[in-house]
């Protein structure tokens, strides 16, 4: 039912959607958690809106935004005279929202005292306003409550009340990152760009770039983005060059590291099977700029990993003789490729004494560095 307002494709966002259909069903406390920008509010709005109390009051008050004196002056309200410029008497969002839900954001930055202060109120549903002095009304608030952070956690360090957080979390729903649930990435930006007039459309390799994209700033980063493209572009399809340098980063980064994995994979083959030498072949590719030192840096960790952390051990390895070792060590520091070798020391053991097996002759360029040159070089 709510499809037409919260977009969900993936298997972990409709859990998310099927619990806050029941939870809209109840009238159970919600506590919502997930990072900023997953969606948290939106839940709690449609929560609300298909509830019973639809056609009361929804107010929200961010936990985060005010000092301790005002927050509580907010919620619970105040008496005329009851501190500095308190000129007239207030109602408190809990008594405003009567017959309603009250939506607490963040509510794991309270304080202490407004966590016992909040407590008391949902295990007896009456409010004191600020220097009344007895309890006067009596409010019917259902609390939607959502936190980016972990409230365990804070329970654990003391920081937050264990017994609210039970009466908190009768309904837990976890909104999962965006990065975890890529699926709902394509609807996503059809839904922003189709609310835009005129409409806009999103070319296939923008949309493959932006699956691959991290969104740390999840669904809110998206809408952004998918609105600053829409901008930008002059027609009305947005492709990948309208996109910002951020979503471009991450692909262009993968792409590197893969390659270089490769290129390492490669020449650790090549050496390891006798077809090549160290200084025959890796260090004249270096030279020449075919292969640069993060490559080479790939390999010695490639050869640590086999010979146990041992820089030694890599002479045999890559086709040294022992009295190479000086002018191969000089090599790698006066190029900034030295690899710590303590992580390799605990490594899975992987004899070199098996290592030099003579295989069949390998072309004399290595396959992937001959040809797939990179721009990076330093
Ligand atoms: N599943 C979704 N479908 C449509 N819009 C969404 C969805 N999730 C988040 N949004 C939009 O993204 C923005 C950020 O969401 P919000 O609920 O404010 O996140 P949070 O409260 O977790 O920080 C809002 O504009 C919201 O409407
Ligand atoms: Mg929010």
């Amino acid at each position: 039912m709510f499809s037409r307002r919260v977009v969900a494709a993936s298997a972990s966002m409709l859990d998310v959607v099927r619990m806050a259909e029941r939870a809209a069903a109840s009238d159970a406390k919600v506590l919502l958690t997930g990072e900023s920008g997953v969606g948290k509010d939106i839940i709690a709005h449609v929560i609300h809106a298909h509830s019973e109390r639809a056609g009361g009051p929804f107010i929200a008050v961010n936990c985060a935004g005010l000092t301790e004196s005002l927050l509580e002056s907010e919620l619970f309200g105040h008496e005329k005279g009851s501190f500095t410029g308190a000129y007239r008497e207030r109602r408190g969002t809990l008594e405003m929202a009567h017959g309603g839900t009250l939506f607490l954001d963040e509510v794991g930055e309270m304080s202490l005292r407004m966590q016992a202060l909040l407590l008391r109120f949902l295990e007896s549903g009456e409010l004191q306003r600020v220097g009344a002095s007895e309890r006067c009304e009596r409010a019917d608030v259902r609390v939607i409550a959502a936190t980016n952070r972990n409230l365990a956690e804070r329970v654990s360090t003391g920081e937050f009340r264990e017994d609210l957080l039970y009466r908190l979390r009768v309904i837990h729903i976890q909104v999962p990152p965006l990065r975890d649930r890529r699926d709902d990435i394509r609807p996503l930006v059809a839904h922003f760009a189709a609310a835009r007039k005129p409409p806009m459309e999103f070319t296939e390799a923008a949309l493959e770039l932006m699956e691959k994209y991290r969104w740390p700033g999840n669904v809110r980063e998206l809408q952004n983005i998918v609105e600053q493209a829409c901008w930008q572009t002059p027609s009305s399809t947005v492709d990948v060059g309208h996109l910002p340098a951020c979503v471009h980063l991450t692909d262009t980064l993968r792409q590197q590291r893969e390659r270089r994995r490769q290129v390492a994979d490669d020449l650790y083959e090549a050496l390891a099977t006798g077809a090549y030498t160290f200084w025959e072949h890796v260090h004249p590719f270096f030279l020449s700029r075919d292969i640069t030192r993060h490559d080479i840096r790939e390999l010695v960790r490639r050869g640590l990993r086999t010979t146990r952390g041992s820089y030694r051990g890599l002479l045999p390895l890559f086709g040294m003789q022992p009295q190479d070792y000086q002018r191969f060590h000089n090599f790698l520091a006066a190029h900034d490729c030295k690899v710590g070798f303590r992580e390799f020391r605990t490594a899975n053991p992987e004899s070199t004494s098996e290592r030099r097996v003579k295989l069949p002759e390998m072309p004399v360029r290595p396959r992937a560095a001959a040809h797939d040159a990179e721009g990076t070089r330093n």
